[in-house]
């Protein structure tokens, strides 16, 4: 039997998408897990799990914590996000071979979504700098996660105001939940070390979880909620319009047009909401998922 990438580090363990990765990989049990975690982090790990407690510019520190490493997989929270690049040169110093940086959203490979967002053109930066440093890296593309789209009153739906922006037409776009992101990259990294030298280095994973309109979205958030549309306040827009509304706002200097852009262009046709390519979920044999039941416990998070 081929060999696997056995000892794997994780940076932002405890997040919103760290903790069900740890979950389901220590759920498999074929690795060596080891947690870094910044010293003033009030983060609590589950027991089976090595855990490195100190701070990303500390060389002495990360080289102890990366040495041997076979992958790292980094899942900064937003404020994190401009340390990635110190982290990548830590990890090629300890001679890591496998980067997961901080992707977890829209498609990296898209030209279009580049082109209107740095945000998005910034990760094929960080890809560049780890091939740079002589690692690979594995981007991973999930689209907005259902769950946290929900709680997060975020991708158009307002459930605490029960206020929506529904984008009409039939145009489908990926989404994937928390749970399904953590299952997705745990089920990729127990394959062979051959295979994800073969299908992902220097590569994209793409997991899903639904492949859905924006007005079955909408619905599916009706049913959840025991709702009916004339309960909500509901404007229909294209999305398309979102997207330029957010371009001409940060061309005025508002900085919430970043979200518009990012909004518009996940349901907009052409922008990567849509896969480019089918999804590793039947490769990976990651479950099908219920989109009533996931919207209606991702709503009882509201916040
Ligand atoms: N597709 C989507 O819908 C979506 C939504 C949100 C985020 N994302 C992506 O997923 C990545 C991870 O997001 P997340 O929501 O899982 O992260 P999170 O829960 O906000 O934070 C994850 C961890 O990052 C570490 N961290 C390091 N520096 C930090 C800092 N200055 N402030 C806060 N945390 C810091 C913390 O770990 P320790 O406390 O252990 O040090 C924290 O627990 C993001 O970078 C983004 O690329 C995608």
């Amino acid at each position: 039997m081929s060999a696997i990438l056995k000892n794997i580090a994780i940076i932002g363990a405890s997040g919103s998408v760290g903790k069900p990765t740890l979950e389901e990989l220590l759920k498999i049990g074929k690795h060596s897990i080891t947690v870094i975690s910044r010293k003033s982090s009030q983060a609590v790990f589950p027991a089976g799990v090595r855990i490195e407690k100190g701070e990303y510019d500390d060389d002495a520190f990360m080289k102890s914590a990366l040495a041997g490493q076979d992958v790292l997989i980094i899942m900064l929270g937003f404020p994190g996000l401009p340390q990635q690049d110190l982290i990548v040169q830590q990890a090629s110093k300890a001679g890591v071979m496998y980067v997961l940086p901080c992707e977890y959203g829209m498609d990296s490979q898209n030209d279009k979504a580049c082109e209107i967002s740095s945000m998005i053109q910034d990760k094929r930066d960080v890809q560049i700098r780890i091939k740079e440093l002589g690692m690979k890296f594995i981007a991973v593309v999930t689209n907005f996660w259902t769950d946290y789209m929900i709680a997060h009153n975020a991708g158009g739906f307002n459930l605490t105001a029960k206020r929506a922006t529904v984008h009409p037409g039939t145009y489908r776009w990926h989404t994937t939940t928390q749970a399904q992101v953590g299952r997705g990259i745990a089920a990729m990294l127990s394959l062979p070390a051959a295979t994800i030298e073969k299908d992902f280095a220097n590569g994209w994973l793409y997991l899903t979880s639904f492949h859905v309109t924006h007005e079955e979205m909408f619905q599916a958030i009706l049913t959840a909620t025991n709702s009916t549309e004339s309960k909500w306040q509901v404007e229909r827009k294209p999305a398309k319009q979102l997207l330029e509304e957010g371009q001409v706002k940060l061309k005025a200097g508002d900085r919430s047009g970043v979200w518009d852009v990012l909004h518009g262009a996940t349901f907009a046709e052409g922008y990567g909401g849509e896969y480019s390519r089918e999804p590793h979920n039947v490769m990976l044999g990651l479950p099908e998922e219920d989109l009533v039941d996931v919207v209606r416990q991702a709503a009882k998070e509201v916040r």
